[in-house]
């Protein structure tokens, strides 16, 4: 083979992987990365009987707890819109109150013995994973919120927050960047009272 044909094959053979890599860097790039967020003052310190994903049954109580229940369904996904399988989800809240279950939380008035508080769950092959639990009360200044981290292998690779503020609202709140959409559900109200909402996290 001649070396200027055998240059040109090498040549056409890098342009090829070139356009090749940057269809994939622009596949992977689809989507968003969800932002981070605080994580606050109280994530959980105390021990729990029952860490499930079913926030308003206490393992071992009968009965569930007092409050609006919402049924939160979401997926984890990467930028290119891939499921991320057997990822955990962790969740900490408020009860409608805005009491949090901790003892750094000095917010007055019993707290609910049928309420988890916090729990956790793991997507699905198809990225999927699902909480039953209330819709938490705001407590000034901040409007209702949903703490979460995601934990791959026993890292925590996001630390954030959920918004339960209508559309309108999130305009008004000076503290909300442009990215506050990505960290919003909007309830919708179920034929049973109750409510549901879906929240996708990219990770
Ligand atoms: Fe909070």
């Amino acid at each position: 083979m001649k070396k200027h044909k055998f240059l040109n094959i090498i040549l056409i053979a890098l342009l090829a992987s070139f356009c090749l890599m940057v269809q994939n860097t622009f596949a992977e790039d689809q989507l968003i990365k969800t932002p981070a967020d605080y994580e606050g003052p109280f994530y959980p310190v105390t021990q729990q009987q029952d860490i499930d994903n079913d926030l308003i049954q206490v393992k071992g109580q009968t009965g569930v707890a007092a409050g609006d229940i919402l049924n939160l369904s979401g997926m984890a996904v990467s930028t290119g819109g891939k499921p991320r399988a057997g990822v955990i989800i962790e969740i900490w809240q408020t009860d409608p109150q805005g009491r949090y279950k901790h003892p750094g939380d000095s917010t007055p008035g019993e707290r609910d013995p049928l309420f988890q508080y916090w729990g956790a769950a793991i997507t699905d092959t198809d990225g999927t994973f699902f909480f039953r639990t209330l819709v938490p009360g705001a407590y000034n200044p901040r409007p209702a919120h949903i703490h979460y981290k995601v934990l791959q292998d026993g890292k925590t690779i996001l630390t954030s927050q959920i918004y339960l503020i209508g559309t309108d609202e999130r305009e008004k709140i000076p503290s909300m960047t442009s990215q506050i959409k990505l960290q919003t559900i909007d309830l919708k109200p179920t034929a049973t009272g109750e409510f549901e909402a879906f929240f996708r996290i990219v990770l």
